[in-house]
């Protein structure tokens, strides 16, 4: 149970603002780029900025190191040459002068377990000619690995028909850097995201930018005008099925194997004339 004299303590504390505790700092560690470096950024109370001074260390072990005033403002530290799947965790202390007295702040982490990438980059969407169920996904890396970076992602992919908001995301976890999505909605537009994971490490990334999509439509019959828009979203994969399709595409400059055949024939009915002339 709580003594009588803590009690007071803490409430002289709280409405005096003056306490020099270790609650007026609040530092948070991210391993953006493992296996390189972990940045760790820190913010004071309200009530105790502007800091006048801080001081930062991180220690491992008996090892203690200073942080470098990175900027003016100075609020991150970042530690590179990092010490990997060590027992011990790093401790990180940042100690700052403020208007309301000393403040100090501390935080203890295993690098491996704030690892959080990026999310992946270059997400990019496609029709599946013919199937109007499908979309085709492929993406990259998270932008701050290079390819000389053995650290090896999990992917989450995750998908859901737009203006559906209150509807859950459908999710693929996946290793590759592509996946087939193919139970979306024929003719509905279709958001799709994805996260990044460094496998068995840390959390997720945050999750990227939605790319929207239409699935492939089949051009039928239908009286609606060539305008509206539900034609912009179909595919040029588009196979042309009927003599009638392929003249047409022929006639408004299509396919260079329809024009290929042309200038075939045209070129035939020269050798032809240029026979009889002979
Ligand atoms: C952390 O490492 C990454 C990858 O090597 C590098 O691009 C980045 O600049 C480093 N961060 C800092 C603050 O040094
Ligand atoms: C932070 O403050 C504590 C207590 O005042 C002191 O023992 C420690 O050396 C200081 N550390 C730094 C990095 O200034
Ligand atoms: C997705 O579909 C395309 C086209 O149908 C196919 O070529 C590809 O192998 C499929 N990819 C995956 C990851 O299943």
């Amino acid at each position: 149970m709580m003594g009588f004299q803590p009690l007071i303590a803490a409430l002289l504390c709280i409405f005096a603002r003056l306490c020099q505790g270790e609650d007026h700092v609040q530092i948070a560690c991210r391993s953006r780029f493992y296996p390189h470096n972990v940045t760790c950024h820190w913010t004071l109370d309200e009530e105790y900025r502007p800091a006048s001074e801080v001081h930062a260390v991180y220690r491992l072990g008996k090892v203690e190191k200073k942080c470098q005033k990175s900027n003016p403002s100075f609020r991150s530290c970042t530690l590179s040459d990092l010490i990997l799947f060590s027992n011990s965790p790093y401790t990180i202390i940042v100690n700052a002068s403020t208007p309301l007295g000393k403040v100090t702040g501390r935080m203890q982490f295993i690098v491996e377990a704030i690892v959080q990438p990026d999310p992946p980059s270059h997400v990019e969407v496609e029709q599946v000619p013919g199937c109007d169920t499908c979309v085709h996904v492929h993406w990259k890396k998270p932008a701050s690995y290079t390819a000389g970076d053995r650290v090896q992602f999990q992917y989450f992919l995750q998908y859901r028909q737009q203006h559906h908001h209150e509807g859950s995301w459908s999710e693929i976890p996946q290793r590759k850097q592509r996946a087939n999505i193919t139970d979306a909605r024929p003719g509905a537009v279709l958001n799709v995201r994805l996260a990044a994971k460094v496998i068995r490490k840390g959390k997720k990334s945050p999750w990227s930018k939605s790319v929207a999509i239409t699935p492939w439509l089949e051009r039928i019959r239908t009286t609606v005008s060539p305008s509206e828009t539900t034609f912009s979203c179909i595919s040029r994969h588009l196979k042309l099925t009927t003599q009638e399709q392929a003249m047409t595409d022929a006639s408004t400059g299509g396919s260079p194997l329809t024009v290929h055949r042309v200038t075939n024939l045209h070129i035939l009915s020269m050798v032809f004339t240029t026979a009889l002339i002979l």
